[in-house]
């Protein structure tokens, strides 16, 4: 498949975008201060918190942002379950995610939980974190994935 791009020159922080690259949805996310601050905190929930298993491309940090830029996630918008689409859910502490929520995805297939870049929670089916797809920045704006 050929590569996308993306413009997200109108993706605000705590927004998702969605684009279709060899027909799977890659999510893209503007992750503001608090979001950032929030994943640093969460390693002890996380069954592969340094992203050890391979999901994702060599140049991709093994932190908790997990991404070339630290506001914006671009991962595969598919739960490595079994492959359900999980749901973007940004919100602190919802009614029905629990206190402990402080904003990722979450499966609706199997309940798997995932974390603002892609990775899951201890205790879920789901086994890795979510891919990363290879992508760049071909401007402040456009990122190419593929
Ligand atoms: Fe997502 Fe099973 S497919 S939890």
């Amino acid at each position: 498949g050929a590569p996308v791009k993306a413009d997200i020159s109108k993706l605000e922080v705590g927004q998702q975008m969605i684009v279709k690259w060899r027909g799977k949805p890659v999510w893209i996310v503007r992750r503001g201060p608090e979001a950032l601050a929030n994943l640093a905190k969460l390693d002890g929930s996380l069954a592969d918190p340094k992203s050890e298993a391979p999901q994702q491309p060599v140049y991709i940090p093994h932190t908790a942002a997990r991404s070339l830029r630290e506001d914006i996630a671009v991962m595969v918008g598919i739960c490595t379950h079994l492959g359900c689409s999980p749901t973007y859910r940004p919100e602190l502490a919802p009614e029905d995610l629990g206190e402990e929520w402080v904003g990722g995805f979450y499966c609706p297939c199997h309940g798997s939980r995932f974390d603002l870049s892609g990775r899951v929670l201890k205790g879920v089916p789901a086994p890795t974190n979510l891919v990363i797809p290879p992508h760049f920045y071909e401007s402040d704006n456009v990122i190419i994935v593929g």
